[in-house]
């Protein structure tokens, strides 16, 4: 499990990417961090689109982010919103796909010090994961 000064460490990264969310349409704004084992810290946040199915969540634009910088072998990951919001599906399935290991914190930002810890099978269990082709 992640010291606490490191969870501690990790949610004051994802309130930090919080206050760069684009969300003029719901005003929720999430904010997320990635660690990675070298101990390299990747930010994210909500951005939202005027077709509001384009919006894209704090973890995955994190992810991505993180992905395409190269980045790999994750080691948790950090989420704060308001009601200190799980990952939601479409999140937990890129979760588990490329940060299988990591270990997910939730806060909220009103009380960041309070922090839930999850793994990724826990937010989705008997996940679709790999596939052979016919
Ligand atoms: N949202 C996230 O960024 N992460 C989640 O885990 C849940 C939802 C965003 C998407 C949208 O911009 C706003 O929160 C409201 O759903």
């Amino acid at each position: 499990m992640l010291p606490p000064n490191d969870q501690r460490r990790l949610v004051k990264a994802a309130l930090a990417a919080r206050k760069r969310a684009v969300a003029p349409y719901s005003r929720f704004r999430v904010g997320a961090a990635l660690l990675t084992r070298k101990g390299e810290i990747i930010g994210g946040a909500n951005v939202e689109s005027a077709s509001y199915g384009l919006t894209c969540c704090a973890e995955r634009v994190a992810l991505f982010k993180a992905l395409t910088e190269g980045q790999k072998d994750f080691i948790a990951v950090a989420v704060v919103a308001n009601g200190a919001v799980s990952p939601c599906g479409a999140c937990r399935q890129l979760l588990i796909e490329y940060a299988p290991k990591a270990e997910v914190f939730v806060a909220d930002p009103a009380t960041p010090k309070d922090i839930r810890r999850f793994t990724v099978t826990e937010l989705l269990p008997a996940a679709f994961s790999d596939f052979k082709r016919e």
